[in-house]
């Protein structure tokens, strides 16, 4: 009987754990998948609303007119989806804006693949932030084409010392010279 306890405990205990665990290694992710979304109003409710069951990447895959959203989510509140009136309303007016069929254009995932880095012309911080280079890395390819002119191909990039090239080799089919 000694040996019963400690096992039970595990049992309540390390379950549970696991389970949270896991949920929040998803929560996390569905986070950075809500960060990519309009702001707008209805977006919190929507997030919270809408991430209880699957990743909010259902919702932001896809584009439906005013009348498909109101099929989706009163499916949604079938199984279970729970909100007030006045939520499902603005979470309605906030998909139908921005995933509706018109927004299909405007699409992040297309934006973001036609995204071009401009080398020549981009200040230091837009560097950072589009070919992930440090500050440090940014002023050094700065200071370089103030000082050389225009890079003209990629080889030309990595002549600045300092840089971590394998980040211009990863940005490739971005670079515009
Ligand atoms: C209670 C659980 C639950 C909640 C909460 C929930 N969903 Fe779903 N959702 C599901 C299930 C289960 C599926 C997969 C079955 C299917 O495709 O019909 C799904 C699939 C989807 C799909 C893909 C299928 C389709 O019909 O296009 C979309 C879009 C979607 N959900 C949107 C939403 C929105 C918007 C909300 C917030 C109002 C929401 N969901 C909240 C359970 C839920």
């Amino acid at each position: 009987m000694k040996h019963v306890k400690p096992v039970l405990l595990s049992l309540t205990f390390g379950l549970p754990l696991l389970v949270w665990g896991v949920s929040l290694g998803s929560a996390v992710s569905a986070q950075s998948a809500a960060d990519q979304m309009p702001a707008g109003p209805g977006k919190d409710i929507t997030v919270a609303t809408c991430t209880k069951c699957h990743s909010i990447t259902n919702i932001t895959g896809q584009h439906k007119d005013r009348d498909g959203w109101t099929a989706t989510i009163t499916k949604m509140v079938g199984y279970g989806a729970t909100g007030s009136d006045e939520d499902f309303q603005a979470i309605l007016d906030y998909v139908t804006k921005n995933y509706g069929l018109d927004s299909a254009g405007a699409a992040a995932p297309a934006a973001a693949a036609a995204h071009k880095i401009a080398v020549n012309t981009e200040p230091a911080a837009q560097l950072v932030t589009d070919l992930g280079l440090t500050d440090d890395e940014s002023k050094a390819l700065v200071a370089y084409r103030d000082k050389n002119g225009n890079f003209k191909t990629i080889d030309d990039l990595k002549k600045v010392p300092g840089i971590d090239a394998t980040k211009f080799d990863a940005h490739a089919a971005d670079l515009q010279f």
